[in-house]
Formats: structure tokens, C-alpha cells, sequence
């Protein structure tokens, strides 16, 4: 099968589309014929200790199952999926075949493309998990920091679908996109001046505050009132300050059951997943550098097709 893989141990820029064996599944895993692929920072490096080389990167995907495990017996040949897969030694998604563990699999509703469903897990389960642990009630008001990327896109509509009030950063050029996702009120993060135009915004600070990009913990802390709650997404580590409560984002197995829940609203409209651009599977690595930059808006995805509905 074809597979985009790092070639070397230790050379994350090694990477090449090569020509390697489709993976061999356990009992308890599916083989999935991968449909689209969503790309991610975290795809280069995210590796398993003991991996053999050439090695498929890649966590995120949706796609039909192939072939079921003698212990896999909940899904059937033919069944749309969606997935995180566990960084296993045998490889990664980015490839035509993925073994994944049946219990990491979601599945997808019918008018879900796929394109749309490989968007989600990563995204979407760090989305669902910030606003959990945000907490948010109705009028309750949360500033995002870098929002108009993929987590920022989706964790913004279901703040607002839970009655919150949003403050978002991003350049100048994501405001009116982040308005249109729900947000309140904008402010550029390269504006020296944005911490006082959120306490403009809202006097004695946001009630909380979403950490998303790294290294944007620190300016959380200092829009949220006294007593308020951060929330970081990326692994920032914060000193608590004026009893302001700080927690850091793990994805929980409840997630998939909310995963599964937010296919099918974005299958009924209801939210909006923003996709900057599909490259064709043989440009992941052009995709996987735009997507480095940290400035696309919503997701960057690799699929066969850049026509989502053709590609059900
Ligand atoms: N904990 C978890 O479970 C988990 C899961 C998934 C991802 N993550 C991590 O979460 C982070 C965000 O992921 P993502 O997929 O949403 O990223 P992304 O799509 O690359 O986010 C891009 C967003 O960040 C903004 N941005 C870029 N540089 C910034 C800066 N210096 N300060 C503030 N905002 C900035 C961009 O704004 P402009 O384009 O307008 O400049 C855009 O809004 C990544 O570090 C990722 O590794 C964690």
C-alpha cells in the first residue's frame, strides 16, 4: 500500500510516500480502508518508542472497514468510521490501510462525508474536552486564545450553543470569520494592546479562559477575573494567581460518546466545520507543513478527492 512515512529513527524529516506492506491486525482491531486523513502538529513527532522503519505517521482518519478482527465483532465490512488511532508500533493512518483497536472507532452518520468526519476526532475531542472542563453555563464569559484554527473553530460554537459569551484571538484577518462562529468580541494576539481590550470588553476580567496555541497560558491569567478558571490545551504550565483554578486538557474516554454527538450535529448543520484546504494524500507533506505554521483556519486535510460529497 501506498504510506506516508518517516523513514529514519530520529529524522523527522525524513518523511516520503512510499510503498510499504498494509498492516497485519490483532483479534481485538479492524483494518480500515482510509478515506481522508486529518493532519495535525502533532504528526511528525507523535511516535511510538519501538517503531519500525519505515514508519506511517499519522493518528487521525475516517474510512470503511476492510476486515474485522476475530474479536472485533461490533462493526461489519463496509461500516464508516472515524478514528484517533493509538501510536502503535505497526504504523500510523496516513496510508490507504490503518490498523486501529475497535474500541477507538466512532462511527459515522450516513451524511457525514468523510472528508467532514476526519476533522473531528482530534479537534473535536480537544474541543469537547476544553469545554467540559470549562464548565460553562449561560451568560458565563470565556475568552479563547487563538481561535480560528481547528479546536478554536469548533470549542467557539459549542461555548456559544451553552449560552456563553465568547472573547477570541486570532490576527486581524480571522475576526470576522470568529464572529461569525458566535464570538462577542475579537482581539489580534499581536496587538500589544489586546489584554486591555478584552477588560474593555468585560471589566474585572472573563470568567474563564481556553489556552489554545502554545504559550498563551500567561495572557489567560491575565483576562481572567479573580477566581476564574484557565484551561490549557496545550500543555502550558501556569502558576496559580488570585485564586484563579488552572487545568490542563486530557482527552477522556467520555469524549467519544460527545464525538459521536457532534458528527451528527455537524451532519445536521447545526456545526460548522471550517476546512482551509483537502491536498491530494501524494502532498501530506505540503499539507503537514501549512498546517506547522499554526495559521490555517479550522483543518487541513489529505484525501484522494477534494470533493467531500463525492467521497461518501
Ligand atoms: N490536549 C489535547 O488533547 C490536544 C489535542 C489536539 C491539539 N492540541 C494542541 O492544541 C494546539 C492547537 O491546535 P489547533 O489544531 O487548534 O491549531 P491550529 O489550527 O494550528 O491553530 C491555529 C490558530 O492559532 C492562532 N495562532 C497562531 N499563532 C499564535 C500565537 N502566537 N498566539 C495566539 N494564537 C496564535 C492562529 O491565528 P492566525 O492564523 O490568525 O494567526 C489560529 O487561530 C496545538 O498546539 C496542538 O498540539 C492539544
Amino acid at each position: 500500500m501506498k504510506a506516508i512515512c518517516i523513514q529514519q529513527a530520529g529524522k523527522l524529516d525524513s518523511l516520503a510516500l512510499l510503498e510499504i506492506p498494509a498492516p497485519e491486525i490483532a483479534d481485538d482491531e479492524v483494518l480500515v480502508r482510509v478515506k481522508a486523513i486529518g493532519v495535525g502538529v502533532q504528526d511528525r513527532w507523535f511516535m511510538p518508542k519501538i517503531a519500525k522503519f519505515p514508519y506511517a505517521i499519522g493518528i487521525e482518519a475516517a474510512g470503511t472497514i476492510e476486515k474485522t478482527g476475530k474479536a472485533a465483532t461490533h462493526y461489519q465490512p463496509g461500516d464508516r468510521v472515524m478514528f484517533t488511532s493509538s501510536i502503535q508500533p505497526k504504523g500510523g493512518v496516513w496510508a490507504e490501510f490503518a490498523a486501529v483497536r475497535e474500541e477507538a472507532l466512532i462511527r459515522i452518520p450516513d451524511d457525514l462525508p468523510f472528508i467532514q468526519a476526519a476533522a473531528l476526532p482530534v479537534a473535536g475531542g480537544a474541543a469537547l474536552e476544553s469545554i467540559r472542563m470549562l464548565g460553562i453555563k449561560p451568560r458565563h464569559t470565556i475568552f479563547m486564545a487563538g481561535a480560528s484554527g481547528a479546536i478554536g473553530t469548533l470549542a467557539i460554537q459549542l461555548a456559544k450553543a451553552r449560552g456563553g459569551r465568547v472573547a477570541a484571538s486570532a490576527s486581524a484577518k480571522n475576526h470576522d470569520y470568529m464572529r461569525a462562529l458566535g464570538a462577542e468580541k475579537t482581539v489580534d494576539y499581536r496587538d500589544p494592546n489586546w489584554v486591555s481590550q478584552v477588560k474593555e470588553w468585560m471589566p474585572g476580567g472573563v470568567d474563564m479562559a481556553l489556552a489554545i496555541q502554545p504559550g498563551t497560558g500567561i495572557g489567560c491569567l491575565h483576562v481572567v477575573r479573580d477566581g476564574g478558571k484557565v484551561v490549557t490545551v496545550s500543555g502550558d504550565q501556569l502558576s496559580a494567581e488570585r485564586g484563579i483554578h488552572i487545568t490542563q486538557v486530557l482527552v477522556s474516554a467520555e469524549t467519544k460518546q460527545e464525538l459521536a454527538q457532534l458528527a451528527s450535529e455537524v451532519a445536521a448543520g447545526r456545526i460548522h466545520v471550517e476546512i482551509e484546504q483537502v491536498y491530494p494524500f501524494a502532498l501530506g507533506i505540503e499539507a503537514l507543513e501549512k498546517t506547522e505554521t499554526r495559521h490555517a483556519r479550522g483543518k487541513i486535510l489529505l484525501s484522494d478527492t477534494d470533493l467531500a460529497g463525492l467521497h461518501r
